[in-house]
């Protein structure tokens, strides 16, 4: 989004707090090069040091990490820690409990959607849990390698059932609680599920979404479809038994609280509350082969048919842990806060595997960042003395909007350490970030990875890397391992193209049931690479700044533009709060930028202001860049994960309305309202 050259670039750095450095893992710079050669030249010293915090039924045969990155030189594979076996709930529970004594540490503050609903969750009652939840799923008929669907909001029992999977090694596959009943059927049929777990409802705001209706449907959907494997459904009463006894900050007149009429099928459905009573809370664990399945997780269907990413159980263990302790620099007192959904990546590896490895205290929230009112990030940081804090540039533009008041109700004197994931993050969010959240004393970690990647690979670190706003990464900080990527010139446009040379240890490993996709969509392009298919520039420094998704490119007249490249000089207007820009088929330049612009607000919308954009991209970025069409758009169309679906944009700039799929966007609303601000001419 930052562009090395233009006006977007600081060269300012922004160096580590002393304070920070005096307990961190790794203190400096120097101590980071160590790590970092030590990984280079001696992976297998690394990654066994790392494995000797875990315990292993039996130990690894070979190499640590063995591996074929080349399509000309047979499959592509990654293994580690090959011939040992373990298993990954022992792992992160009962190690913890036991072995580490921590079991009546908090490992979750589960914080609802209303501020009236709470509880804490230690490590020993979360053992407990999670052994009854394994024995429910034995009774239900679930045994090692079979896939479990699980569609749950964000309550703890999400948590018990990810675990119990990995305890009796049942391979999950979450899908995101706000995904449509098509969604929700097309991946348990993906990955052919022999159960379902979700819940009876659920409040997002002040919407109260019926999931067991929408899990009911997508089930007759499978059904429909004559290859329907699900066989039970377990439903967890929530909406019933936690929140409907009252909740304040729903605004619901007269105040009585819609009561989910609960489809229900006793041939099929088991009620969560009813069984988990019933079994036992002792559950040995499955011991696993390190390179058995882990779970299964599909990628943002924004195109095409989802992929389902697989992870395996040692490798992932080992790359989530470790980042986790070196990118947030875990401290026992630390009380961390991941804002993401479990339905995605970042919840996987950052809200449950990397911080229960370490024995962590996290925060387990359901809600929204704008319930009951737009200050619930930062009174949620009061409430729990939150130290570490891990949220995405979209919220971040999103909290901005309202301006200071709401931050300042707030004491975030607590915080240590500020993440973002997701996406590129503009100076402008950047610098709120640092200043207002951080108050000036925070690092932020701007963390780069993907699904398939498993956990991060672009990072600084927090107490040894200075840090260039709106800059990823740098090339001589980046995290460990990632040494081994190199950049190869894409050869018109100057971009570099990202990929990796070498495996690390969270790698994905397939595309369930399909390697032949898995290997011709990461490692077809360049023999010998993993291709993440984001560009990136490198500044003068060495530092890398990721330009976004070389499939976001526009060619206009020849010239190669980044829409992240425009975006980021149209949101650097003052007007301006979010930005995204498509392409037009324009019959010289074969294509011209339409970008769509969400304003601040009580910022009007007129043609001097249209004006002032264009001039303001011409001026930042060049002519060639100059935009064709600069359309209102009170709302952008977004996955729920907060990416904005260029594909529906793309379909609005040319009038084509014919959309598609729209079941992974969080409000199909706006493409109506973008559909009435078109612009016909430029
Ligand atoms: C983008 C999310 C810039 C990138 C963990 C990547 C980022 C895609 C960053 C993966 C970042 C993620 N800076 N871009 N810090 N983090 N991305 O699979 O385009 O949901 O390829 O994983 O998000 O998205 P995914």
């Amino acid at each position: 989004m930052v562009v090395p050259g233009s006006q977007h670039i600081e060269d300012k750095m922004y160096h580590p707090p002393e304070g920070l450095q005096k307990d961190a893992h790794v203190p400096d710079f120097n101590c980071y090069l160590e790590l970092y050669k030590k990984s280079i030249e001696e992976p297998d010293v690394f990654w066994k040091e790392v494995a000797s915090d875990f315990y292993w039924k039996k130990p690894p045969t070979g190499q640590i990490l063995q591996y074929n990155f080349d399509v000309t030189k047979g499959n592509i594979y990654v293994k580690c820690m090959e011939g040992a076996t373990t298993n990954m709930c022992y792992n992160v529970l009962d190690r913890n409990v036991k072995d580490k004594n921590l079991g009546e540490r908090v490992a979750f503050y589960w914080e609802g959607n209303s501020p009236d609903h709470h509880e804490a969750i230690t490590y020993g009652q979360l053992l407990g849990q999670v052994c009854r939840c394994s024995n429910t799923l034995k009774q239900m008929g679930v045994r090692k390698g079979d896939r479990v669907a699980i569609y749950l909001p964000m309550i703890p029992e999400l948590v018990y059932t990810m675990l119990a999977c990995t305890r009796i090694g049942a391979v999950h596959s979450i899908v995101f609680a706000g995904f449509s009943a098509e969604s929700l059927c097309e991946r348990i049929m993906d990955s052919q599920c022999s159960i379902l777990v979700t819940a009876d409802g659920v409040y997002r705001g002040e919407k109260l979404i019926n999931l067991k209706q929408i899990a009911d449907e997508a089930l007759e959907k499978c059904r429909e479809k004559a290859s329907a494997t699900v066989t039970r459904c377990l439903v967890v009463k929530h909406h019933a038994l936690r929140t409907q006894d009252g909740d304040s900050s729903v605004n619901l007149t007269p105040v009585v609280f819609p009561v989910v009429q609960t489809p229900w099928d006793a041939a099929c459905d088991v009620c969560w509350e009813e069984v988990m009573g019933q079994v036992s809370e002792q559950c040995e664990p499955e011991w696993l082969d390190a390179e058995d399945p882990l779970f299964i997780l599909y990628t943002s269907g924004s195109t095409g048919k989802p992929k389902g990413v697989l992870h395996t159980v040692a490798g992932y263990l080992l790359y989530t842990s470790l980042t986790f302790k070196y990118v947030f620099d875990h401290q026992p007192d630390d009380v961390y806060w991941c804002t993401a959904d479990i339905g995605w990546i970042t919840g996987h590896s950052y809200i449950t595997y990397g911080p229960l490895a370490n024995g962590a205290t996290s925060v387990l929230f359901e809600g929204i960042p704008v319930h009951p009112h737009v200050g619930r990030f930062w009174e949620v940081i009061e409430k729990y003395r939150v130290t570490k804090f891990y949220t995405a540039p979209t919220a971040i533009r999103l909290l901005m909007k309202y301006g200071l008041d709401p931050v300042q109700k707030y004491d975030l004197s607590s915080l240590r350490i500020l993440g973002t994931v997701g996406e590129p993050i503009n100076p402008e969010a950047w610098h709120w970030y640092h200043e207002v959240i951080g108050q000036k004393r925070c690092p932020v970690v701007d963390t780069f990875w993907q699904t398939e990647t498993g956990g991060h690979v672009l990072t600084p670190l927090p107490a040894a890397t200075p840090l260039k706003p709106g800059s990823a990464v740098s090339y001589h900080h980046i995290y460990i391992h990632r040494v081994h990527s190199v950049f190869s010139r894409e050869p018109r446009s100057g971009l570099l193209l990202q990929v990796f040379r070498r495996p690390w240890p969270g790698i994905m490993r397939t595309v369930y049931g399909n390697q032949e996709r898995f290997e011709s969509t990461y490692f077809k392009k360049f023999p010998g690479f993993y291709v993440t298919g984001d560009g990136c520039r490198r500044d003068k420094d060495g530092y890398y700044w990721i330009a976004g998704r070389i499939d976001d490119m526009i060619n206009v007249s020849g010239h190669l533009l980044s829409t992240a490249e425009v975006e980021a000089s149209l949101t650097d207007h003052g007007a301006v709060a979010e930005a995204a820009v498509v392409s037009r088929p324009h019959a010289v330049k074969g294509e011209c930028l339409y970008c769509f612009v969400t304003l601040k607000d009580c910022r009007e919308f007129n043609r001097t202001l249209v004006d002032e954009l264009k001039r303001q991209v011409r001026e930042k970025i060049g002519p060639i860049a100059t935009p064709d069409f600069i359309q209102n758009a009170p709302g952008l169309p977004k996955t729920r994960s907060g990416k904005i679906m260029r594909r529906v944009l793309r379909q609005i700039a040319r009038n084509e309305k014919d959309l598609g799929d729209l079941s992974t966007m969080a409000d199909p609303k706006v493409v109506e309202v973008l559909f009435n601000h078109r612009c016909e001419t430029a």
